[in-house]
């Protein structure tokens, strides 16, 4: 999961992604960053912490970081949250297999209408909102993946 800070809406779709898949009884390895650095090492902003509690997921132990081009070794899918993030991200893929393993999150649910998940860093009502869009779009990825495990 990758957005700009790492600190509002990727930590939100690490912790509902890793939330969801564990609830699926999959064994998932679950993690996000950013494109940016400046935020490295903080916790997720207090907003995005708020919210998912709410929602009953603990997002505190996560801790900030920069997007690395060893993600595209180390992860199968990388979802990014805005269009701004997908070029950032595409920059580092170094093979058409690289660049095949990203795609925007809310794809998921607006299949080819490459919508943005909206930054909330600006915005103290848009967490929830943010956080609504991300589950719907967790809740699809993980729906089709039990699909085609299933039949
Ligand atoms: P995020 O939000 O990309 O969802 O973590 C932002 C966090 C920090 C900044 C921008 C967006 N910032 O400019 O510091």
């Amino acid at each position: 999961m990758v957005c700009l800070g790492n600190i509002c809406r990727s930590p939100l779709a690490e912790g509902i992604m890793q939330h969801k898949a564990q609830a699926a009884g999959l064994n998932w390895t679950v993690d996000s960053a950013g494109t940016g650095h400046w935020h490295a090492g903080e916790m997720p902003d207090s907003r995005s912490v708020k919210t998912a509690r709410q929602y009953g997921i603990d997002i505190t132990g996560q801790r900030a970081r920069q997007f690395h081009p060893g993600d595209f070794e180390q992860f199968d899918r990388i979802f990014v949250m805005d269009t701004q993030n997908f070029r950032d991200v595409l920059r580092h893929a170094r093979s058409d297999e690289h660049r095949a393993k990203v795609d925007l999150i809310l794809n998921e649910i607006y299949p080819g209408q490459d919508r943005s998940v909206p930054d909330p860093y600006y915005d103290d009502d848009g967490f929830d909102r943010v956080f609504q869009m991300l589950e719907a779009a967790c809740d699809q990825f993980i729906r089709r993946h039990m699909t085609l495990l299933n039949g």
